[in-house]
């Protein structure tokens, strides 16, 4: 499946860019724990809190608790986004959150998507470019994985359409969690009791990876980030929970620095792809976008990421180049990085040392709420 490969990288020296890495510590996932004797491995007990009670339905109706996501300052309804083919569940979005942090779903038991997405980090993991299974780095750096929602378009280079779709991809990836093929995982996840009763429970047939796909989508899909300054400031009329400078900020990013050309909409961003000229500047080159359309315009065209949460995601752009939101300033104000295939959006911008330094007040003001509240599970069904 060409489809979930890692990237499409040009070596233009000859240098290979995969290679071997260490020293990177993963998210401590908690161990397994629960009752043997419980085919459900404790997870119903876990579940139980989440079940709607006292509403005097079969288990089976209970095992289908329809879930409804928070509506957050800035946002739109994220209800009206979720697909009609997988609609959200209690149970669903709990077993994708088991699938999110469990190590057994990487062929050696080292790597959850938890160990590249964690929650502190605004669902990234801190490094310029991720560190995955025998510690192997790919050659991209690791987005948010909040306000999947609202998105049409998942990774650096939008090749997959659905969350259902990305979902699936890096267990298959040989830098991530290293399967052969979808077939080597299922075949291990079907040995685990615990998991193949939750599948039957929920999807009613044995572990398919659709499903697999259709649980940690909707895991992600409850993932969210609004509610922030710039939206109390913006959509809630609150005058005070922007500083000063911050509200010059709010006036160059419409204006005189272009944010707005493609960090636009309540999400900062069009879904769209631009060269900004990243890596035109070493020898290696991303051709990013281009490889999946093979379009000339897409040469090295890359999602305009989201803005939410920025102050805690660094380092940033697709490589990961960039520590603070200091250089980021820098590097738009001189007008990225000459290639031949910059977007012609991005210009030199002429901003005084203190409109940079606004623009970052701004960009500082971007935290919100709506992902807190996830953290790993207890147990893992065995
Ligand atoms: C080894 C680290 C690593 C692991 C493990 C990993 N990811 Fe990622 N993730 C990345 C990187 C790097 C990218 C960017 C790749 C690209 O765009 O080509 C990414 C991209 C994504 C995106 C796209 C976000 C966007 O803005 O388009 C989502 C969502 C995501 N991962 C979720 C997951 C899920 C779910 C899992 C587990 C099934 C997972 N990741 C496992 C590193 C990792
Ligand atoms: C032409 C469209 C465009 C304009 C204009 C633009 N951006 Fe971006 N922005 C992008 C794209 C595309 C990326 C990812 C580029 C890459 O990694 O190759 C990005 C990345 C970023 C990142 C890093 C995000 C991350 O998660 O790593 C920040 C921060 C950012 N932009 C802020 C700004 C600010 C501030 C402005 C205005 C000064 C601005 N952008 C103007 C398209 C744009």
């Amino acid at each position: 499946m060409t489809r979930f490969r890692t990237t499409g990288r040009v070596a233009l020296t000859g240098l290979l860019v995969l290679g071997l890495a260490g020293g990177i510590t993963l998210l401590p996932v908690v161990g397994t724990s629960g009752a043997d004797a419980d085919p459900f491995g404790g997870f119903k007990e876990l579940l139980e809190p989440l079940l709607d009670k006292d509403d005097g339905t079969s288990d089976a109706k209970k095992m289908d608790g329809a879930y409804r996501l928070p509506e957050l300052l800035g946002l739109e309804d994220p209800n009206d986004y979720v697909p009609a083919g997988n609609p959200l569940t209690k149970e669903k979005v709990e077993l994708g959150r088991m699938l999110f942090f469990d190590k057994r779903l990487s062929r050696n038991n080292t790597i959850a998507c938890a160990s590249c997405h964690l929650a502190e980090k605004g669902f990234t993991d801190g490094m310029p470019v991720s560190t995955g299974i025998n510690g192997l780095k790919g050659g991209r750096s690791a987005p948010v994985s909040f306000n999947r929602v609202f998105s049409t378009a998942q990774f650096w280079d939008g090749r997959a359409a659905t969350l259902e779709d990305q979902s699936i991809g890096p267990f298959i990836n040989p830098v991530e969690h290293g399967f052969a093929d979808h077939d080597e995982m299922v075949a291990k996840m079907r040995r685990i009791r615990g998991y193949r009763d939750l599948f039957q429970d929920i999807f009613g047939r044995e572990i398919m990876i659709e499903d697999v796909g259709k649980a940690i989508a909707s895991f992600q899909r409850t993932i969210l980030s609004g509610n922030s300054a710039l939206d109390k400031f913006d959509m809630g009329g609150d005058e005070t929970a922007l500083s000063e400078s911050a509200k010059r900020g709010l006036e160059l990013f419409r204006k005189k620095a272009r944010c707005t050309k493609c960090h636009s909409g309540f999400n900062m961003t069009e879904e769209k792809f631009h060269n900004l000229g990243i890596g035109w500047d070493t020898n290696t080159v991303d051709l990013g976008r281009y490889m999946e359309t093979k379009n000339p315009e897409d040469v090295g065209a890359f999602k305009t990421p989201t803005l939410r949460e920025i102050d805690r995601t660094a380092p940033y752009m697709h490589d990961g180049r960039f520590k603070t939101l200091e250089e980021v300033v820098d590097f738009y104000n001189q007008g990225g990085i000459k290639n031949p295939h910059l977007d012609e959006l991005i210009l030199p911008l002429e901003l005084t040392e203190q409109e940079k330094r606004d623009l970052v007040a701004l960009l500082k003001s971007f935290n919100g709420e709506g992902w807190q509240h996830v953290s790993p599970p207890a147990s893992f069904p065995k």
